[in-house]
């Protein structure tokens, strides 16, 4: 299939879907954003109205088909987003899984940034009828991960990358919590005495387990040593001596010493933790994509390009932003009006767009040509 449109950031091809996938490199794909026909007349009335041809019917045969083709294109630490209205994924979570797509969770999105209804002169105007069931102010975004069908090379790797960084974190830091415990040793308190302590102390509890824990040890601050000090001091056991004077130069010169003993350990660890983060799934929240409700508004009427179903870009951006690293491809396979690929473009990230409408696909060359600046790295926007 030769690209309908190509440029540095954007290919898109017109065309069906299915054939579509077909041009696109095996394990290439980081992202699939995609927002399919939702098949709406089929699950309700209340949609009916908002329905156009290519999104009546039962759409399951297709999405299927989709799924197909698109699981080889897939890189194995790769993750999916599929728009879909209330409802729709209740039941097609198997389908997904079945295809080796992992639904990690269903993501609502409210259309509004402020959160106030849109709709609720629609709301108002349903018949008695329809509102037996639940006006939907919201559509769902099904998110998850590729699964593994066996085992692949970068998986095993992953996973390889992620006990060692695990066992090699906890044997570096061994001397350091050797001391701590040491120095716990010395006073008739529990691990679970000094965080109430601490607590009481400072306000900080939790993180207090982590400087006597093997796994996930954490260097306390030096005021927050300065704290536990006086608390270990404080609680010797009889006839124990305080190793640490109360002294503050001789505080600080003790901390200074375990600062650089953890910050050089930390080092060589973090080389390993880098490589594991390479390998696994990317995953960076966004300030409005901390939890599952996303609140953007939708695209006012006014800067609408055409098409009936257009997402806002600035959504599509976060999500890419959130889980695809700059440069990484991302694929939209039912493009509309190429929302998808404007926001991989002002991101930084590749995109290979699949539309199967003339007039949309006019609309997206429209778009990209005229629209949409190229991301400037120098700006720096992750
Ligand atoms: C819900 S809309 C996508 C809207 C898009 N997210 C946007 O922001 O503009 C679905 C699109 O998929 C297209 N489509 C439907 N069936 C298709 C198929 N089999 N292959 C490719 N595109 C298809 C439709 O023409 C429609 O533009």
């Amino acid at each position: 299939m030769t690209p309908y449109y190509q440029s540095k950031a954007v290919t898109v091809y017109k065309g069906d879907c299915r054939a579509g996938l077909r041009e696109i490199a095996p394990a290439s794909v980081a992202l699939l954003l995609t927002d399919p026909p939702y098949g709406i007349n089929v699950e309700s009335d209340q949609f009916a109205d908002a329905a156009t041809d290519w999104d009546k019917g039962d759409q399951t045969e297709l999405i299927d088909a989709m799924l197909a083709e698109a699981r080889p294109k897939m890189k194995p630490n790769g993750a999916f987003y599929v728009f879909g209205h209330p409802g729709q994924f209740m039941n097609a979570r198997a389908q997904y899984t079945r295809a080796g797509f992992m639904p990690l969770q269903e993501l609502v999105w409210v259309k509004s940034a402020d959160g106030r209804l849109p709709n609720q002169s629609r709301v108002n105007k349903q018949h008695a009828e329809a509102l037996r069931t639940y006006f939907p102010e919201t559509e769902r975004i099904l998110f998850g991960e590729v699964m593994a069908t066996g085992r692949t090379e970068e998986k095993d790797a992953e996973r390889a990358w992620h006990l060692r960084e695990e066992k090699e974190h906890d044997a570096k830091m061994r001397p350091l919590v050797e001391y701590f415990k040491a120095e716990l040793a010395k006073t008739t308190l529990t691990v679970a005495d000094v965080c109430r302590l601490m607590k009481a102390r400072t306000g900080k509890g939790p993180i207090c387990g982590h400087y006597f824990s093997g796994h996930q040890f954490v260097l306390p601050t030096e005021e927050m040593y300065g704290h536990l000090r006086a608390i270990l001091n404080a609680n010797l056991k009889p006839g124990v001596v305080a190793c640490q004077t109360r002294d503050f130069a001789a505080l600080g010169r003790e901390y200074a010493s375990l600062k650089a003993e953890y910050q050089g350990l930390k080092g060589e660890w973090q080389e390993l933790r880098d490589q594991w983060e390479a390998l696994r799934r990317p995953h960076f929240a966004q300030p409005r994509t901390k939890s599952d409700v996303l609140r953007y508004d939708v695209v006012p009427i006014a800067a609408r390009c055409g098409h009936p179903c257009e997402k806002p870009v600035d959504l599509l951006a976060d999500l890419i932003k959130t889980s695809t690293r700059p440069g990484d491809l991302v694929c939209d396979c039912f493009a509309g009006s190429g929302a998808t690929g404007i926001a991989a473009k002002v991101t930084g990230r590749r995109a290979v767009l699949i539309e199967q409408e003339e007039s949309y696909c006019q609309m997206i060359r429209r778009r990209l040509e005229n629209d949409t600046p190229l991301f400037d790295f120098a700006e720096g926007n992750q």
